[in-house]
């Protein structure tokens, strides 16, 4: 089977698919809060005397809406709170000038790293355009802060071992013993704290073939090996 490498994948028209929804809200039927089960601003809310600001990275950030939305809460309410959104796409929506605690970068998670710690990382259907989703996974848990928090989407269905037999229950088990969560009936893998997580597969390529996950638009699925 021809799977592709990264550079590749992120030529494909899936992920550069423009029907996807990119225009996701902080709050409300298409708004973060429904997809993540939480309003992220809530967990940014730090007791009053921590020294160092909270911080929120989120993957795959689209055009950059909800976070547009957050600085703007975050700016009107004095919070101490530091946004950044990472996307391959580059289509961000323009930021007001006064929002400095926003940072919305035109990048691949493929090679992107950040320069601090995050209280939240989130990635609202992002991973399933992603090749390599375990390491990404497992690169978000290793930049949360002590206590911090990671949550993103997941379809299990678009992780497959190289005979193309699903991998979904393996790695939802390789997951939990790692120290991570997921819930399958929100299809979300989250991390409590900052985390080493060394799963045992080793990533092969994408295939931009998969056809629609429950999301309904084309997905891609990540195919791993027994490490
Ligand atoms: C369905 S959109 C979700 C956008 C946003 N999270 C929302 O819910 O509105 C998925 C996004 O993932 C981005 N993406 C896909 N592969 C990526 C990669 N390797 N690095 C960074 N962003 C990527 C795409 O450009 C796209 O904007």
């Amino acid at each position: 089977m021809d799977l592709l490498d990264d550079d590749e994948l992120e030529r494909s028209a899936v992920v550069a698919n423009c029907r996807m929804n990119r225009e996701r809200g902080l709050l409300g039927s298409n708004g973060y809060d429904r997809e993540l089960g939480f309003n992220p601003l809530d967990v940014l809310r730090k007791p009053s005397g921590e020294s160092r600001p909270a911080g929120w990275l989120d993957l795959c950030c689209g055009s950059g809406k909800a976070l547009i939305e957050a600085a703007r809460i975050v700016h009107d309410e004095g919070m101490d709170v530091e946004i950044v959104g990472v996307d391959l796409a580059g289509l961000f929506r323009r930021v007001d000038p006064d929002q400095d605690r926003l940072r919305l970068v035109e990048a691949s998670l493929g090679d992107w790293r950040p320069d601090r710690g995050f209280d939240l990382i989130s990635c609202v259907h992002g991973l399933h355009y992603v090749g390599d989703k375990l390491a990404l996974i497992a690169r978000a848990a290793s930049w949360l802060t002590e206590d911090g928090l990671f949550v993103a989407s997941l379809d299990l269905h678009n992780l497959k071992i190289a005979d193309a037999s699903p991998l979904g229950r393996r790695i939802a088990a390789a997951l939990r013993r790692a120290g991570l969560e997921y819930d399958r009936r929100r299809r979300l893998v989250s991390c409590r704290g900052r985390k080493a997580v060394d799963l045992p597969y080793r990533y092969l390529g994408a295939d931009d073939r998969a056809g629609p996950n429950y999301t309904g638009q084309p997905a891609v699925d990540s195919y791993y090996a027994d490490a």
